[in-house]
């Protein structure tokens, strides 16, 4: 089929738009980090932790993320229903459109336009931006799916559905806002209903951006680049379904010990340890997919990339239910465990997978190889070391945090005061900028070897 009729300049554009706005999420990473322990690295009014963790958040997950997700979702829905996109000039629009609202996003958040919900910040003139962007998506991805050459609808194309289907009930409900001004709006709903609806969302956003549509590349490459089939279709349809039915119940899981009834934490608490049970079903998938090779662990560059990526969600998915549990939550909550339990999952298996997966199309839509196995090896092993790094540092800060804090004297009086503590964290934080620096270092390699393979590829076509 030729390079018009499976419309891949959308997908580059999408994954060159994505990689662009993750190293700018990624530098703002790393300045974050430095504030922690040098304030001075603030800078009034622009760059102040306040505004530049928005910038970090929104760039990775929205930037980063639903970037990486258009473009290889088109790549995948394409593929596996044999067929080219239904309206490929409306995936033109949607990719200029994309960078458009990321930048307005990103200036909105750098002048301080916030509606001050997590991942829900921007104010209602962009949100109307962002739902027109996801209306697009919606209509060519159901679209060619409906039209599809291909009757059998591999598992991919479940969770393709399910995160474009997902994504817009989540961002619509939580949007719902009064509009108080041009660039101002107050949430439709207040008090504690105000913060379950926002949790019920920030868990969700974090389930339809960071895992099903990481399982859907997860499924799909895997196979592709190790030439191993899935080891068990029906059992990744049952934890399809069943991710699919628990994810929703679980938001309340973020306001344990809060004014929340009891019993919708309890609800939520109960949901959130039934989701080990689906997570691990692609785990275990995954594993006995290489099972039967495991020797493409050291043979086949991409298939360490995935497997430790979905050995770190399998992590992930056994902290996250344990931290839902009230027992551990007074420990944890509001410390730097959490931030700990986020950078596994996204620098972890949020990336890794998504390199992994650019790495595949790349070299296909170019029609070449790789430009080197040894540069994505260089930036697998510095990844990894970095997100560890980043990691295991936050969890030990964040029991020093809850430990610390609890504290108490036989009078009842708080045994550290708050700077005490404060100070305590020091090393920790500078030990998470060298963590953070080694995995940017591990990311600059994979984009040079992405600019290098299209260079490649350009070069190969020109002379062809
Ligand atoms: C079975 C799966 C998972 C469960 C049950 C789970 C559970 C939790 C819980 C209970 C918290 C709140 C901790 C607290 O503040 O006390 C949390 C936070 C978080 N988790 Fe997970 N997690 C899971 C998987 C993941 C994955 C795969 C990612 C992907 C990167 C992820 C990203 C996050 C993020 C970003 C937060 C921070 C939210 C915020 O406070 O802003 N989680 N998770
Ligand atoms: C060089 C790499 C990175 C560095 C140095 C870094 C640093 C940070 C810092 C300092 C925070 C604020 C922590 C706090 O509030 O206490 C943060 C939060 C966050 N980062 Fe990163 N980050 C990096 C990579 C990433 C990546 C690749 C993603 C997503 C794909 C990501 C997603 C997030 C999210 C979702 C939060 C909010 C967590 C929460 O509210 O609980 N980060 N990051």
């Amino acid at each position: 089929m030729s390079d018009y009729a499976y419309d891949n300049q959308t997908v580059k554009g999408f994954i060159v738009s994505s990689i662009f706005w993750g190293v700018v999420g990624i530098l703002i990473g790393l300045w974050i980090s430095i504030q922690f322990w040098k304030p001075e690295w603030n800078i009034p009014p622009f760059f102040t932790y306040g505004r530049l963790r928005v910038v970090h958040t929104n760039g990775l997950a929205f930037g980063l993320g639903v970037g990486a997700i258009f473009g290889i979702f088109y790549y995948i829905t394409m593929r596996l229903t044999r067929r080219p996109l239904l309206f490929p000039k409306l995936a033109r629009v949607h990719l200029y459109l994309f960078n458009i609202v990321i930048a307005l996003a990103a200036v909105s958040l750098f002048a301080g336009m916030t509606q001050a919900l997590e991942y829900a910040e921007l104010e209602w003139p962009l949100d109307i931006g962002v739902v027109i962007l996801w209306v697009i998506f919606a209509v060519n991805i159901f679209g060619t799916i409906i039209k599809r050459k291909e009757e059998q609808m591999y598992v991919s194309l479940w969770y393709i559905m399910a995160t474009v289907i997902a994504v817009a009930v989540l961002y619509i409900v939580n949007n719902l806002s009064i509009p108080a001004g041009p660039f101002k709006s107050y949430h439709l709903y207040a008090g504690v209903n105000s913060a379950n609806v926002q949790w019920w969302y920030g868990h969700n956003a974090v389930g339809f951006i960071f895992t099903t549509p990481i399982l859907a590349m997860f499924y799909y490459f895997l196979p592709k680049a190790t030439g191993l089939p899935i080891y068990s279709h029906r059992l990744s349809i049952i934890a399809f379904w069943s991710l699919i039915f628990a994810y929703l119940w679980t938001g309340a899981h973020h306001l344990v010990y809060t004014p929340l009834p009891d019993w919708i934490q309890t609800l939520a608490i109960v949901f959130t340890l039934f989701l080990i049970a689906p997570s691990w079903g692609s785990v275990v998938n995954g594993y006995y997919t290489v099972g039967g090779d495991w020797e493409k662990m050291r043979t086949n560059y991409l298939t360490k990339f995935f497997i430790l990526g979905i050995t770190f969600y399998g992590l992930q998915t056994v902290q996250g239910p344990t931290q839902g549990l009230r027992t551990v939550s007074q420990l944890i909550h509001y410390t730097d465990w959490v931030i700990g339990h986020v950078h596994m999952g996204t620098m972890g298996w949020v990336t890794m997978t998504t390199a992994a997966s650019i790495y595949y199309v790349i070299p296909k839509i170019y029609n070449t190889e790789i430009y080197s196995v040894k540069v994505a090896d260089t930036h697998f092993w510095l990844v990894l070391i970095g997100q560890l790094i980043f990691s295991i540092t936050m969890w030990i800060a964040g029991i020093q945090q809850g430990v610390l804090w609890k504290a108490v004297n036989p009078d009842g009086s708080l045994k550290y005061t708050f700077m005490e503590v404060l100070v305590k964290n020091y090393p920790f934080w500078q030990m998470r900028t060298l963590g953070g620096v080694i995995f940017t270092i591990g990311m600059l390699f994979f984009i040079y070897n992405i600019y290098r393979t299209i260079r490649k590829g350009k070069a190969l076509a020109a002379t062809a």
